[in-house]
């Protein structure tokens, strides 16, 4: 079993630089089942989350190549509409397969993504916006079978909570829908709009992408197109977080700078400095920082992905941080292995209390999910002593050789497998 070893590194220094979204990857890649062209991707991140998307597509007929650094997507024979569950168990994001192949053949059958640590992840949102485009739906099996008998028909589509995925899978099912379709209290991340505008560049017609108000006029056909995926936000905040919890100085490059706002907002208010350039940002955390408390909420609140970074950098700070989990019911996975490593956080509900300590120790620790993973590497590097973190498939899952571009800036992160 591999494992990811880490020392306590001192300041990080030096230019580290994003890889593209996962969370803007997934669903286009999905949205490329609309056409029956050729979709050209560029800036798709290496990942393991990506590498079963790709498998999941080829499942169903897709065909998959590889191109001078391009991905090159092609949907002319989708033959197949069921998803086997082998794959689906392994990641969430392929019930975004469900609206595609609505769409384009009017059924799908989609294994049910079933638990995952941080929580037992519905997609009741997902459904209620199939249906109200006209999909009949039945459960059974561990899976759920979506069929149209006519074609889908535009509809007012009112999410409870503003979903990501679900505004993600409406989208794709209402752009050939008959009709206008409105989704009101829309997610706005800026994973909605980096979909939206591939999905226009296919030939959709979609106003309002990452306002909580989104309107489709159905069209009859889309066809392939060419698209750079975004920088990933959540990688950036990352490593934001690791040059201030390391008290490092250092650049981060291929950055969108309002897609991390949340984050700097957050540090600039613990003292680090930064300076933002066109597409990268200087940060200075060579400082004393002070704590701060943190409330996850949905763009343009602080992300839900940055809590358990950010738990790591709170336990750096003198004084008490309060961090309340709005968005997921379960996300507190990885305080348990960092209070192995003589962190001082109690949990109550959906709030974990940090309390800085003098310094952290190296311990043995297992990462439960992706983040709370990115977390300990993050502990790691600040406590005194070796750390070993088992669970590097997690880790894996959301961060391109996360190992290799942390080295590169100073960190002693080395993998054993
Ligand atoms: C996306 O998940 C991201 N994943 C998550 O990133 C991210 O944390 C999340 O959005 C919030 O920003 C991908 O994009 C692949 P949601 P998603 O639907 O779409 C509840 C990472 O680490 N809900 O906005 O699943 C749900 O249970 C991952 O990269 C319903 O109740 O997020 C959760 O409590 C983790 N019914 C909340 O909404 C539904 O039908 C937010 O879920 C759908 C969701």
């Amino acid at each position: 079993m591999s494992k990811i070893i880490v020392k306590n590194s001192g300041a990080l220094q030096g230019e580290i630089e994003v890889s593209g979204s996962k969370n803007s990857a997934l669903p286009i890649i999905a949205a490329c089942i609309l056409n029956e062209g050729r979709n050209e991707l560029s800036g798709l991140p290496d990942l393991s989350d990506i590498h079963i998307m790709f498998s999941l597509m080829e499942s169903l007929g897709a065909r998959i190549e590889f191109a001078s650094g391009k991905t090159i997507v092609n949907c002319e024979h989708i033959t197949n509409y069921t998803t086997p569950y082998e794959l689906v168990g392994k990641m969430r994001g392929s019930f975004l397969l469900a609206g595609p192949l609505l769409a384009r053949a009017g059924r799908a059958r989609i294994a049910m993504p079933g638990g995952c640590p941080i929580g037992t992840r519905p997609v009741d949102l997902h459904l209620k916006g199939f249906a109200a485009l006209g999909a009949d739906i039945s459960q059974g099996h561990g899976y759920i079978d979506l069929k149209a008998k006519n074609k889908l028909a535009g509809a007012k589509i009112y999410l409870d909570f503003p979903s990501v995925g679900a505004t993600e899978n409406i989208l794709m099912a209402a752009v050939t829908a008959l009709g206008e379709t409105v989704i009101e209290n829309a997610a706005v991340e800026p994973e909605i709009v980096d979909l939206a505008e591939f999905l226009n560049k296919q030939g959709a017609q979609i106003e309002g992408a990452g306002t909580d108000t989104v309107r489709i006029a159905g069209v009859r056909e889309l066809k392939g197109t060419a698209h750079q995926i975004i920088p990933d936000r959540i990688e950036a905040g990352t490593f934001m977080v690791a040059f201030s919890a390391t008290r490092g100085t250092g650049r981060i490059k291929n950055i969108n700078f309002s897609h991390v706002k949340p984050v700097a907002a957050k540090l600039a208010e613990m003292g680090v400095e930064m300076r933002c350039g066109p597409d990268y940002i200087d940060i200075d955390a060579a400082k004393k920082l002070t704590t701060a408390d943190i409330k996850t909420l949905p763009f343009p609140g602080f992300p839900t992905d940055m809590q358990a970074p950010f738990s790591v950098l709170l336990s750096t700070v003198e004084g008490t941080g309060m961090i309340v989990e709005t968005v997921f019911e379960n996300r507190f996975l990885h305080v348990g292995e960092l209070k192995r490593m003589g962190a001082n956080i109690r949990i109550d509900g959906r709030t974990s209390v940090v309390e800085g300590v003098k310094r952290l120790s190296g311990a043995q620790v297992n990462a439960l999910d992706l983040r709370g993973g990115a977390a300990l590497v993050l502990a790691g590097m600040v406590a005194k002593g070796d750390t070993q973190i088992t669970g590097v498939e997690h880790i894996e899952r959301g961060y391109e050789n996360l190992v290799g571009k942390l080295s590169k800036i100073g960190a002693k992160v080395y993998s054993e497998k």
